[in-house]
C-alpha cells in the first residue's frame, strides 16, 4: 500500500450538513406552525418504525453544545435549514418573530465559535396551511416563497454568507408528488411535473430577493445528481438510461443553467409536461454563485416496457438493475460509487460551467452499534468518507471547480420515511437520553478537517 498522502488546499471547506425536520424536534413550541412533514408522519403507517420527529435530535433546545462538538472537530462550515412553519406559521401572512429569533440565535452561536453558515430556505417542511391550498402545484406557493425568503433574509442576511434557495428538488418532487414515499404523499406525475417546475421558478425568483436582503452573499441551488450507466450496451438500454438521465439530472440542471428543458423528455412527458408561463425559463436561470451537488449513487439502467409495479415507478420505461460485484450502502437503492461522484463532478463542470462547486450532501447509513468499549467503530463510512473524499481531489485534479463538502450528516437523525432505522452521522445520537457520542469515522473526518490531508491508504485499502 502506498505512503502517499491526499492533501486539499487550506481554504477547501469542509462542513457538515443537517435539516431542520430531521434535527430540530419542537415540532409545535413558540409559535411554529404545522409542516407537511408533520401531518404526514402522524400517520405511522407513512413511516418504517412508526415513529416520528416531534422530538428527533432535540437540536433545537441542544444547538449550543452540538456546535461546542462541531467546533471542536474543526469543522468550519455548516449547512443547516431553516424551517418555513417557524417563521411563517401560516404559510403566507404574519412572521413569527420568535422563529426568526431562534434562527438569529443559531446563526450567531455558530459565528461565535469561528463556523461559517450555509443555510437552506427549503428543506422539505413546507406549511402545511400552503399544502391545503394545492402546495407546490400551485403558483401561488412561488410568492409565498419569495415573502418568506424575504423575511429571512433580512433578519439573517448580515450574517449569513452562504444560501441555497432549495435542497433537491427532485426528491421532493418525485418522492412526495409521484412516488408517494415522502410528504405529502401524492401519487401523480402530472403534479410532480407541475411541483418540479415551480420549485425551480421559485429558486430563480429568489436569487434576486437574497441578494438584496443579503449583499455580497453567496446564492445557490442544491440538487442531487446520480451517475448514470446503461446496465448493457443493447439500444434500448442506453436509450433508457439516457431517459432516465435526463428524467433526474438534465430536468433540473439544464434550465437552471438557460439551455431550457431536455427536448428528449419534453417529448416523453408529452401532456404531462408543466405549463410554462412567460418568463418562467428566463427567471429559473438567474445566474447564481455556486451549485451544490448532493451525491450519494451511480444507477444502472434497463429498459423495460412490462414494468407493471405501479405508473409511479413505470413512468420511465426503465427500472434498475446491480452487479453483483459492486458493493451497496444499507439503503434501499444505492450502489457505493465513489467514481460516480468523480464523472458527475467533471461532468456538472463541463456541461454547465457553474461558478463554483460544493458538494453539500455525501454519506452513508450503517448499522451503527455502541461497542462494549462505549465507542462506535464505524470502518466502513470511514472507507465511504476516504473514498469519496480522493474521488473529489480527482475531479479537482482534473478541472472541477470544488470549493467544500458537507457530510451527511452530523448527528444521525430522523431519515424521512425510514424514521430512525438509518444512521447517518458522524456523530451518534442515542435518542432516548439525547447523548452524542463522536463515532471513529467523525474523529477520521475532524483530522482530515484540521489537517486537510489524509492518508491514501484510508481509501484505497479494501479493509
Ligand atoms: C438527501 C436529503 C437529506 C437526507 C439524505 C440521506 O436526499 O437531502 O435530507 O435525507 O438524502
Amino acid at each position: 500500500m502506498s505512503n502517499e498522502t491526499i492533501e486539499f488546499g487550506d481554504a477547501f471547506r469542509w462542513g457538515s450538513a443537517t435539516a431542520s425536520y430531521q434535527v430540530e424536534g419542537a415540532w409545535d413550541e413558540a409559535g411554529k406552525g404545522e409542516s407537511i412533514w408533520d401531518r404526514f408522519a402522524a400517520d405511522p403507517d407513512h413511516i418504517a418504525d412508526r415513529r416520528d420527529a416531534r422530538t428527533a435530535c432535540d437540536h433545537y433546545h441542544r444547538f449550543q453544545a452540538d456546535f461546542d462538538l462541531m467546533a471542536a472537530m474543526g469543522l468550519r462550515s455548516y449547512r443547516f435549514s431553516i424551517a418555513w412553519p417557524r417563521v411563517v406559521p401560516g404559510g403566507t401572512g404574519a412572521v413569527n418573530a420568535a422563529g426568526l429569533d431562534f434562527y438569529d440565535r443559531l446563526v450567531d452561536a455558530q459565528l461565535e465559535r469561528g463556523i461559517t453558515p450555509f443555510a437552506t430556505l427549503f428543506h422539505w417542511d413546507l406549511p402545511q396551511a400552503l399544502q391545503d391550498r394545492g402546495g407546490w402545484a400551485d403558483r401561488g406557493t412561488i410568492d409565498a416563497y419569495l415573502r418568506y425568503t424575504e423575511a429571512v433574509v433580512n433578519r439573517l442576511g448580515d450574517r449569513v454568507s452562504h444560501w441555497m434557495t432549495h435542497n433537491e428538488p427532485w426528491v421532493f418532487a418525485f418522492c412526495g408528488h409521484l412516488f408517494g414515499v415522502h410528504a405529502p404523499g401524492s401519487k401523480d406525475l402530472r403534479t410532480a411535473l407541475a411541483v418540479a417546475h415551480n420549485l425551480l421558478v421559485a429558486h430563480g425568483r429568489a436569487v434576486p430577493v437574497i441578494r438584496a436582503g443579503s449583499p455580497g452573499a453567496k446564492v445557490g441551488l442544491v440538487n442531487n445528481l446520480e451517475w448514470i450507466e446503461p446496465g448493457t450496451d443493447r439500444p434500448e438500454d442506453v436509450a433508457a438510461a439516457r431517459r432516465w438521465d435526463g428524467a433526474f439530472n438534465r430536468w433540473f440542471l439544464d434550465p437552471i443553467h438557460g439551455k431550457g428543458y431536455p427536448a428528449d423528455l419534453l417529448a416523453w412527458y408529452g401532456a404531462d409536461a408543466p405549463r410554462v408561463e412567460p418568463g418562467d425559463l428566463e427567471a429559473m436561470a438567474a445566474p447564481t454563485d455556486f451549485l451544490g451537488v448532493n451525491f450519494y449513487t451511480r444507477r444502472l439502467i434497463v429498459h423495460d416496457p412490462d414494468r407493471r409495479d405501479g405508473p409511479e415507478r413505470s413512468f420511465l420505461a426503465a427500472r434498475q438493475i446491480y452487479w453483483p460485484f459492486v458493493p451497496r450502502a444499507e439503503f434501499d437503492e444505492w450502489e457505493v460509487a465513489p467514481e460516480g461522484l468523480y464523472r458527475t463532478l467533471l461532468r456538472v463542470q463541463k456541461d454547465y460551467h457553474p461558478a463554483a462547486i460544493y458538494v453539500t450532501e455525501n454519506g452513508t447509513p450503517w448499522p451503527d452499534k455502541v461497542g462494549p468499549d462505549g465507542a462506535i467503530h464505524d470502518l466502513y463510512r470511514t472507507r465511504y468518507l476516504a473514498r469519496h473524499a480522493a474521488a473529489i481531489h480527482q475531479a479537482i485534479a482534473d478541472g472541477a471547480d470544488v470549493r467544500g463538502y458537507f457530510v451527511w450528516s452530523f448527528l444521525d437523525n430522523f431519515e424521512w420515511g425510514f424514521g430512525f432505522t438509518k444512521q447517518f452521522g458522524v456523530v451518534h445520537v442515542d435518542y432516548d437520553t439525547q447523548v452524542r457520542t463522536l463515532k471513529d469515522s467523525g474523529q477520521w473526518y475532524a483530522r482530515l478537517a484540521r489537517e486537510h490531508r489524509f492518508p491514501l491508504a484510508d481509501a484505497n485499502a479494501i479493509l
